[in-house]
């Protein structure tokens, strides 16, 4: 069997929201996440400041959810992970499903957790572009580790 890594694997970030929190539910998600063969190479609770919500959420600035968006954001504590696999990207916002609960796919994490835009539990990079900047903005580059697995070669072929 192959050694591990084969080849670079995307990485993006992952945030489970304050509501994942305050249901109980930070573990089922992170299980599905395991799951699924992605990788955690980082992990952190914390209260998100105003400062870093403003800059995590930027490109939705001036739009009319703009402030609910941060005071939600900011209420209570989240977990913010860096996760690494194949499609990373793509394959969390499918995990995911729509932004709004209601129109997502069943079976995605916002399909079975979710009712509301406003309460939809988790958040995903959308780019490659936005992967890096939000990694960036939540973690430093040592807080990032690779290792490898012995289950590697059970996940990818
Ligand atoms: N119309 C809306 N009403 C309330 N909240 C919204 C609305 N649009 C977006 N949001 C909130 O802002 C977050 C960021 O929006 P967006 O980047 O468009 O969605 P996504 O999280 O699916 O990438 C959403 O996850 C949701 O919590
Ligand atoms: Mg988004």
């Amino acid at each position: 069997m192959p050694d591990y890594p084969v080849k670079p694997m995307e990485r993006t970030f992952v945030m489970i929201k304050p509501e994942g929190l305050q249901r109980g539910v930070t573990g089922e998600i992170i299980a599905r996440i395991e799951k699924k063969g992605l990788k955690i190479i980082a992990m952190k609770m914390l209260v998100i400041s105003g400062d870093l919500a403003k800059k995590h959420y930027g490109e939705h600035a001036g739009k009319p959810f703009f402030e609910n968006l941060v005071k939600y954001i900011t209420c209570g504590p989240v977990i913010a992970m860096a996760i690494e696999g194949k499609n990373a990207v793509s394959t969390v916002r499918a995990m995911m499903g729509s932004t709004d609960p209601l129109k997502a796919e069943q079976g995605t994490i916002r399909a079975t957790y979710c009712m509301d835009m406003g309460r939809n539990i988790i958040h995903g990079s959308d780019s490659l572009t936005s992967a890096e900047r939000e990694i960036g903005n939540f973690f430093k580059p040592d807080e990032l580790i690779g290792y490898s697995r012995s289950i590697e070669p059970w996940v990818y072929e």
